[in-house]
């Protein structure tokens, strides 16, 4: 929905109708002492490009070919869904019968049968009252956190959260504390001798390292202080939990009070969009008020229909949820037995420690040359500055994949400093 423009650019008063003759318009003011004039507005990007390049941390894209022959560690397509005949020919299906586009916002056009029926089973699923789709995870995230905050709401936010959570806080206004990662006593300190509304926000597993937020005790904190909770399942939806119902649903606290929970449609369920799960009130308020959710054109019919058929998959299969987090396991032990500092995963991220990033792009790089893609992390991705090689499992790795993966992240390892 565009905003209505009320007056002239600069914000004058336009002048009223009838209202006699424009008065003639006054001369600019001469330009203040600056660049010249026929300066390029952007050289101050090319310094910046180089002094990222020179720290390691220039990034640039590597366009993916379809019939990649690499060994995938890189992607989050967990449960070896994204390519399912089932889950392809959904989104073909959806394509042909509702368009490409979802052709408006939620509001307007955009909410399909599709979505209606994604979102209710998503809830079903996951064990909470209602659901709310979005056209990313991180529209979710943005959506849930500012929905829940004003200027007068606490927010505490794990140290550790994902880049969408942190911009949530950012856009809320609201005053948010920065808590060390995965501590609870640190939850309650920053609530303890606060009256007013608060949030409490955290990763169920967290991107980086893979490990998994204490849940229980963080819920337990809020609980006896009257905040919300609010977890993003990223990286847990179709991981954790029975048959895939996540990290929440695990920790028993699928739909209780003051729980809510944003996941994305892109990982586990191998298609593309985002959702909030909590109280139908609380997906009520969204609809009503989250900016992500009014102002965003509906997630497209392909990727809903996709999304619905991987749900549909998922708890069809739910050995695919313990396959993933035993390929994870068998990860790490290979890692750990070739000598590497890898982080034992809580689900199916494995993280290996890089000396500094330009290691860390070369380690990637020799990976690549020995046929195996794994993810490169480097600082801002990373919360305490220490770049890391990331691993991803999935439900169809074989263990000879394993095998291989292990030998050519091993055998390409930069000296330890
Ligand atoms: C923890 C976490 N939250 C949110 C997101 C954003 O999800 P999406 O890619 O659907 O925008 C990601 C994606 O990388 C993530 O890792």
């Amino acid at each position: 929905m565009p905003q209505e423009r009320t007056g002239p650019p600069g914000g004058g008063t336009p002048p009223a109708a009838g209202a006699g003759p424009v008065p003639p318009a006054r001369s600019p003011a001469p330009a203040p002492p600056g660049p010249s004039p026929e300066a390029d507005p952007f050289d101050w990007i090319g310094e910046r490009l180089e002094q990222r390049r020179r720290a390691g941390l220039l990034r640039s894209l590597r366009p993916r070919p379809a019939d990649s022959r690499l060994l995938d560690l890189a992607g989050n397509d967990y449960l070896g869904l994204t390519r399912h005949p089932e889950v392809v020919a959904a989104a073909r299906h959806a394509a042909h019968r509702w368009g490409a586009g979802a052709t408006g916002s939620r509001l307007v056009t955009g909410t399909t049968e599709l979505h209606a029926e994604l979102e209710a089973e998503l809830a079903g699923f996951c064990g909470f009252e209602a659901a709310l789709v979005f056209s990313s995870g991180y529209a979710a995230n943005l959506a849930a956190v500012t929905a829940l905050t004003d200027r007068g709401t606490l927010v505490v936010s794990d140290a550790a959260n994902h880049a969408s959570l942190i911009d949530g806080c950012r856009l809320s206004r609201a005053a948010t504390a920065v808590v060390p990662h995965a501590d609870p006593g640190a939850v309650a300190g920053a609530l303890d001798g606060f009256d007013g509304r608060a949030v409490a926000v955290t990763d169920a597993v967290f991107s980086v390292d893979g490990d998994a937020a204490p849940l229980a005790e963080l819920a337990a904190v809020c609980r006896d202080r009257g905040a919300a909770l609010v977890v993003d399942e990223a990286h847990s939806l179709g991981v954790l939990g029975d048959g895939g119902r996540g990290a929440l649903h695990a920790a028993g606290l699928a739909g209780a009070p003051g729980v809510v929970a944003t996941a994305t449609l892109s990982k586990a369920l191998g298609s593309q969009g985002g959702v909030v799960l909590g109280p139908a009130r609380v997906i009520d308020h969204l609809v009503n008020t989250a900016r992500t959710f009014v102002f965003d054109t509906g997630l497209a019919p392909a990727a809903t229909g996709a999304a619905l058929a991987a749900l549909r998959l998922v708890r069809a299969e739910p050995a695919r949820a313990a396959r993933v987090r035993a390929a994870a396991r068998k990860l790490h032990a290979g890692l750990t037995a070739a000598g590497l500092d890898a982080t034992r995963p809580d689900a199916a991220v494995v993280s290996v420690r890089a000396p500094a990033p330009e290691a860390a792009v070369r380690w990637a790089a020799d990976c690549r040359a020995a046929g195996v893609a794994v993810g490169c992390f480097r600082p801002p991705s990373v919360p305490d500055g220490v770049s890391r090689l990331r691993l991803t499992a999935r439900a169809d790795l074989t263990d000879a994949d394993v095998a291989a993966a292990v030998a050519a992240v091993a055998g390409t390892a930069p000296p330890a400093p």
